[in-house]
């Protein structure tokens, strides 16, 4: 694949997000997130019992950080803001940190200093603690109107030059992680845990976090157009994962359940947004414990995207399971449905070091012709996809760039496939790689190395070695070629 396959203006980039590299978490008055109370609370629950004090120490080292993204002749430079730096108390009341402004606005000159494209993240997965402590976070509708008050300043300091607004990053992922599986922040979870659960009721905290999520991303769009479009004339979106689903078998039942599946895990977040309300099957399934939308909401969130962010790592099949009592599982909630990897002894697709994912392109593709037929063809960017190494290469990355030839091959299979969905009308403009440089896998601590680049967080947080694929990248992201 080469990129001259790719129209003139694709957009090509990297990620980071604030979390996961930034490090410096008492820095210049930040105050903890949920993340910084997490990890700290409960280290076993994560690989390795690490944390994201230091990680790759972006916040001091983001000029390096975007001059490699430079360096690669990358378009796009894709990053979430801390709230926690902006408005250390959480709200508006609690006062401004200015320096967290600054510190942004620094970042945001840098990146259109080297020639790129700033793609911001309001949210990616972590939020002031205080909140979670006053009110319980997500589970509470304030979260709505400070999230919208958060988004205001975010907009008014840097809307001059964001073109590219992501509202939340991964609903879904905080909803598994945070309130059934309990290995993210703020860990709640079921009788599924090896852990002793903090409080919880997973029968119905995910479709709550889930509401107040869409509420409060449906607020942010809606003040972002009505305030600042106009004359900043930047899009907004929200970026969600989506795994594709195939049915296990023929049958009638696991066709229906792949489609279930689907309406639980994409659609869940996707209907709100294209109908302003869920999927038939949520309705059916999950009865009254699914809260519902008023007329208001629902005209407020209808339409609430001018594009979608798609996070793409892998595919799973779909077993229907008429009568699935058991109530640990961790991805089905109301779904009747068990996912799974294997089918009939043989896996989707070559396994990787996480549990979560085994590399299916094809998945990519089918995903973006679903989204293209079921929801008009919205403008779509990849704002993820990639591939984790255990960091176990031939030779130490001091001596030779890490081999890491299963993430080029990963990166070239999905490019294929993403094209292939473009001549087939998929409207997608941009490509993201998860992650430009090793950083704090979440519950997979350092441990799973998503990044182009190496680092050794615990000898040398402030090292970026290139891997093969950094390399590869270079090479394919010229136009040349
Ligand atoms: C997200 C993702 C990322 C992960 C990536 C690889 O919320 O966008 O969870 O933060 O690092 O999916 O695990």
């Amino acid at each position: 694949i080469k990129r001259r396959q790719f129209p003139p203006d694709f957009k090509f980039g990297a990620s980071i997000s604030a979390y996961q590299h930034e490090g410096a978490t008492w820095v210049d008055g930040r105050r903890p997130s949920t993340w910084d109370a997490f990890s700290h609370a409960h280290p076993d629950r994560i690989r390795g019992r690490t944390n994201g004090d230091v990680a790759t120490d972006s916040y001091h080292l983001y000029k390096d950080d975007i001059s490699l993204a430079k360096q690669l002749g990358l378009d796009t430079f894709r990053f979430s803001l801390s709230w926690s730096r902006i408005l250390p108390y959480g709200k508006l009341s609690g006062g401004i940190n200015q320096k967290g402004i600054d510190h942004y606005n620094n970042v945001i000159d840098e990146v259109l200093a080297q020639g790129l494209t700033p793609f911001l993240s309001l949210v990616h997965l972590d939020y002031p603690q205080i909140l979670e402590d006053e009110y319980s976070g997500f589970l509470s509708t304030r979260m709505v109107d400070d999230f919208r008050d958060y988004a205001d300043i975010c907009f008014k300091a840097f809307g001059d030059r964001i073109k590219y607004w992501v509202t939340i990053n991964e609903p879904r992922t905080l909803i598994l992680g945070g309130y059934d599986v309990g290995d993210m922040a703020p860990g709640h979870c079921t009788s599924l845990s090896n852990w002793t659960c903090d409080a919880g009721n997973s029968s119905t905290e995910p479709y709550i976090v889930a509401h107040n999520q869409l509420l409060a991303h449906a607020a942010a769009v809606q003040l972002y157009r009505q305030k600042y479009q106009a004359t900043q004339k930047g899009i907004i979106g929200i970026s969600m994962n989506a795994d594709w689903i195939i049915p296990y078998s023929s049958s009638k039942g696991d066709i229906q359940a792949a489609k279930r599946a689907l309406d639980f895990t994409f659609g869940w977040f996707m209907d709100p947004i294209y109908k302003g309300d869920y999927p038939e099957n949520m309705k059916r399934y999950v009865g009254d414990r699914l809260p519902r939308f008023s007329k208001q909401e629902s005209t407020l969130l209808k339409g609430s995207y001018d594009f979608l962010g798609i996070n793409y790592y892998t595919t799973q099949y779909a077993l229907d399971r008429v009568d699935y009592s058991d109530p640990r599982h961790p991805n089905g909630y109301d779904a009747h449905v068990q996912l799974s990897f294997v089918r009939n002894g043989q896996v989707i697709g070559p396994q990787t070091v996480t549990l979560w994912m085994t590399i299916y392109p094809r998945g990519l593709y089918n995903l973006l012709l679903y989204i293209k037929d079921t929801y008009q063809n919205p403008l779509v960017y990849i704002t993820e996809n990639g591939l984790p190494d255990s960091g176990n290469y031939t030779h130490s990355p001091l001596e030779a760039p890490p081999d890491d030839e299963s993430r080029i091959s990963y990166l070239q299979d999905h490019l294929i496939s993403l094209r292939r969905a473009m001549k087939k009308g998929a409207n997608v403009k941009g490509y993201m790689v998860w992650s430009l440089l090793d950083g704090y896998e979440w519950t997979g601590g350092y441990e799973w190395k998503f990044g182009l680049y190496y680092v050794d967080h615990f000898k040398a947080p402030s090292i970026r070695i290139p891997k093969m694929s950094a390399i590869w990248f270079r090479k394919f992201l010229k136009r040349i070629n």
